[in-house]
């Protein structure tokens, strides 16, 4: 792992996005949120930029996990008020506004979260859409839209309730109360928590060492995780045995086998 991180070299991208930074750094792709004025709040061109980045990179056979992050003040503090305050029902239904987040759903590849600051509303949705978070101790989580008259829009209702529970999604959902890092940690909402300093770099750690994993074999674990939230518990796992399966006919199968007899490092190619 400190072969990785002494010889990683950052490559930004020059693209032509306004609202998020995209950079690549040895197998992993980092896309960072980028309206720190109104606290990385999610206007539809953000998101818009956000999935065409992540679609890119899900289809670079070089990257191997993407890591989304924000500011160390905010990783997102929500949908832009702003830009909804004045939309009408019949509007926002007809341009089905967040059919974008859709888009993360798609993403093959295992996506990190790298939070710190504000994660509300919109913010905190985004989040429960990646595969793993590590949160900074300042970090902070909550549905705060009960406040302003709505409710989640963007998935909160229902991958917070999968993740936390009926009770504390409920209270936390129906009160608007943000809670702390350490809360969430103990509620199962975040996987581990790191002094502002370090999360960022814990996250990058961790998506490379799931990208030097069989990719194919990876993008099938996610797929079968993720089966998890559509389907009955019968149906899963037939789901997880048809991929357990399939990954037979896959050289990394037969390499990742061969090696561990052989008590070598395995060398996988994605195929
Ligand atoms: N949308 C638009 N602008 C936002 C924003 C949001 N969600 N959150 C913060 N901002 C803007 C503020 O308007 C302010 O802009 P100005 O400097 O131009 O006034 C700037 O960011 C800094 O914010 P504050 O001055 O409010 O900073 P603070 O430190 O005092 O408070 C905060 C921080 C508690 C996060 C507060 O900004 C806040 O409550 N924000 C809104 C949180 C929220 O309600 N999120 C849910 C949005 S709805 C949603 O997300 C629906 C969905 O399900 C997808």
């Amino acid at each position: 792992m400190s072969d990785v991180t002494t010889k990683s070299q950052t490559n930004t991208s020059q693209n032509s996005y306004t609202n998020i930074l995209t950079a690549t750094e040895d197998n992993i792709a980092i896309v960072t949120l980028n309206r720190p004025k109104v606290l990385n709040a999610l206007n539809h061109e953000l998101m818009t930029e956000l999935t065409d980045a992540l679609a890119g990179f899900d289809q670079d056979s070089a990257i191997g996990a993407i890591v989304i992050t924000g500011g160390d003040r905010a990783f997102a503090a929500g949908a832009d008020i702003k830009e909804m305050s004045d939309e009408t029902a019949i509007n926002i239904m007809l341009q089905n506004k967040f059919a974008t987040w859709d888009k993360i759903r798609a993403v093959k590849k295992p996506i990190i979260a790298a939070v710190s600051g504000f994660a509300l509303g919109g913010g905190c949705e985004l989040m429960m859409n990646c595969d793993i978070i590590i949160a900074s101790e300042t970090a902070q989580f909550g549905q705060p839209e009960i406040n302003l008259g709505v409710i989640p829009g963007a998935g909160g209702t229902q991958r917070l309730t999968r993740i936390v529970g009926k009770y504390k999604a409920m209270e936390l959902i129906l009160t608007g109360r943000p809670v702390t890092a350490a809360e969430a940690l103990a509620m199962g909402l975040v996987n581990r928590v790191l002094p502002v300093e370090l999360y960022l770099e814990e996250a990058k750690t961790l998506a490379k060492q799931i990208a030097g994993k069989s990719q194919v074999a990876v993008q099938l674990a996610k797929e079968a995780v993720l089966k998890n939230y559509d389907m009955s518990l019968t149906e899963g796992l037939e789901f997880e045995r048809k991929n357990f399966y399939m990954l037979f006919a896959s050289d990394d199968q037969k390499e990742g086998m061969k090696a561990f007899l052989e008590k070598r490092p395995a060398k996988f190619t994605g195929k």
